[in-house]
């Protein structure tokens, strides 16, 4: 009877769109908004520098020799504080590999780094390293009827990433290396900035890193 119902529920999910298993990661994901993409264009790391979007969104791309880059451009609201809406953008690149159960670990090489404006925090406008190592625990992979071939990415607690749409089954993704130099534990100081430019300054500010499943970082989109 169970069984039933679980078929009678999935039945018109599985006519609008055919799961593909295993999953082909290979290629550059978007969001809906399709305005993300990884690659030249969103980052550039040698300066610290971003390219801003027409729109929010985020972007995965993978390898077939297991590099992986994500670009994310968000806002996050302030229930209390309306007027307080936080934009981030964040690049980040290194390998990724499959855990022994079935986990996708995404390992940074150290160069990524995050712009946050928030006009309500006493720094407004501020760059810092970001080299969280991110796991996602599912990935599903579907031929949508209208959409095209889509990728749903659970984060390590369960939450999921919004749904990632083809942009190219070629990865359009920035050189798959070390593109800024950094020591770990220590990173560029960075002026603090009103326009929105950024500007890199000599040494030592903040470097924020360690383990997390995107979950603790999933804002708005
Ligand atoms: C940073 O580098 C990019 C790419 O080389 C360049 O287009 C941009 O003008 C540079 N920005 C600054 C502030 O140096
Ligand atoms: C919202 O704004 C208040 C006051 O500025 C701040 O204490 C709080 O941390 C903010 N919450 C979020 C989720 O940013
Ligand atoms: C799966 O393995 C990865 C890597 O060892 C680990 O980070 C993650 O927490 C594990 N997930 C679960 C659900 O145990
Ligand atoms: C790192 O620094 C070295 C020595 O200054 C330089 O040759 C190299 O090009 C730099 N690498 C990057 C990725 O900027
Ligand atoms: C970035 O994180 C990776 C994985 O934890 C670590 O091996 C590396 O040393 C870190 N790099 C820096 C510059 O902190």
């Amino acid at each position: 009877m169970f069984g039933t119902l679980v078929y009678t529920l999935l039945v018109p999910i599985l006519a609008a769109q055919a799961q593909i298993s295993p999953p082909n990661l290979v290629g550059t994901w978007t969001s809906q908004s399709r305005a993300v993409s990884t690659g030249p264009g969103f980052a550039n790391p040698a300066n610290m520098t971003f390219e801003y979007p027409k729109n929010t969104g985020v972007s995965y791309s993978f390898t077939d020799d297991n590099h992986y880059e994500i670009a994310r451009y968000r806002f996050k609201g302030n229930g209390s504080e309306p007027n307080c809406i936080t934009g981030i953008m964040q690049w980040v690149h290194g390998t990724y590999e499959q855990a022994a159960n079935g986990s996708l670990v995404m390992t940074p090489f150290g160069d990524g780094y995050q712009q946050i404006q928030d006009p309500c925090a006493a720094q407004s406008n501020f760059i810092e390293s970001y080299n969280f190592t991110e796991v996602i625990s599912i990935v599903r992979q579907f031929r949508d009827a209208t959409q095209g071939l889509k990728l749903h990415l659970f984060e390590f607690d369960g939450t999921p990433v919004a749904p990632l749409f083809l942009l190219s089954e070629t990865p359009t993704m920035l050189p798959t290396r070390l593109l800024r130099n950094v020591t770990t534990g220590a990173s560029p100081a960075i002026e603090r900035r009103t326009n929105g430019a950024l500007h890199v300054a000599g040494a030592d500010v903040r470097t924020i890193g360690g383990i997390v499943g995107a979950a603790a970082l999933t804002l708005l989109l």
